[in-house]
């Protein structure tokens, strides 16, 4: 016997918005949508074409517990367990931060500057987290030689994973270790040093949203003391490992733009330091290239 009907589509999906508003969600009518789509394995086109269908209860239950998860301030791509990234889908857990629509802006800086490359085109990403934008990368460039390191093991494990599904398991090297530790002996090898650092400072850590300090992984996000610990880092390791004329790209906190286009440029072995900036005009990428010669 068919299990009897509860509720419909449109009445489920107006419980969980109220239910997710209530705990303080930002975007409780979205999220209520994303989740049902997931639990009910449909699209957003079959969600609105279907308002009046009716729930089996297996149906509501499943539902039911990822909007639980939701109240619990579980980031949406932690409980669907996938984020859009460059108009790819990579899976996420809580052992990588979910990549954001502003560091697609990293992916363009790089792209942009590969032209000017002549051969093949070595590319290091430093904390690659899912791997979103090696991926990224790997994909648009067929010439682009990537590798991508993490401290983190599990991190790592999701990057490998990401790869795979979008067919490129053969096109990232994948290493562990403490920055630059798994690439110590090629100095002077890459045309491109990118990454998107943990760049929140310490003290601010306390005060991020629920979701984020809660669920995403405190090494993605603690930069140190005034957040540019890691950078600092960056840059100091890039000049040893850039080839001359290769680019450093990092993203940077909205704050940021200033404090690490100085301290590029205090480092004598690079120069033409730039800052891309987003649609609203916040910095996002600092740049600047390895000078020759020196
Ligand atoms: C802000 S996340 C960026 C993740 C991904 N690249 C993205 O943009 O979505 C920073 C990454 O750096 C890694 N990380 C933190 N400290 C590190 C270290 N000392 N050496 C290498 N990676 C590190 C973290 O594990 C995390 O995956």
């Amino acid at each position: 016997m068919e299990p009897q009907a509860t509720e419909n589509v449109a009445d489920a999906l107006r419980r969980a918005a109220a239910r997710l508003k209530q705990a303080g969600v930002g975007t409780p009518k979205l999220d209520a949508e994303v989740l049902l789509m997931k639990s009910l394995g449909w699209s957003r086109e079959d969600l609105y074409r279907n308002p009046e269908r009716a729930l089996r209860d297996v149906q509501t239950q499943g539902f039911e517990e990822l909007v639980s998860r939701r109240v619990r301030a579980e980031p949406v791509a932690y409980v669907t367990g996938s984020q859009e990234f460059w108009s790819l889908d990579f899976r996420v857990t809580p052992d990588v931060l979910i990549p954001r629509p502003e560091t697609e802006h990293l992916v363009e800086t790089v792209l942009e500057f590969l032209p000017s490359r002549r051969g093949p085109c070595r590319i290091l990403e430093i904390g690659t987290g899912s791997g979103a934008v090696a991926v990224s990368l790997a994909k648009e460039s067929a010439r682009a030689e990537v590798w991508a390191t993490d401290v983190s093991a599990p991190a790592l494990e999701v990057a490998r994973e990401n790869a795979a599904r979008h067919g490129l398991g053969d096109r990232i090297r994948w290493r562990r270790g403490d920055l630059f530790a798994p690439v110590r002996g090629l100095s002077g090898w890459f045309d491109v040093l990118v990454s998107n650092p943990p760049y929140v400072p310490s003290g601010e850590i306390a005060g991020l949203q629920r979701d984020v300090r809660d669920w995403e992984p405190a090494l993605a996000l603690d930069g140190g003391g005034d957040g540019m610990g890691f950078c600092r880092r960056l840059v100091r390791g890039g000049v040893r490992h850039l080839r001359a004329g290769g680019m450093l790209a990092v993203e940077v906190g909205a704050e940021q733009g200033a404090d690490v286009s100085g301290l590029f440029q205090a480092q004598e072995k690079l120069h033409r330091v730039g800052v891309r900036r987003d649609y609203a005009g916040l910095p996002r990428v600092v740049t600047a290239e390895r000078m020759p010669g020196v």
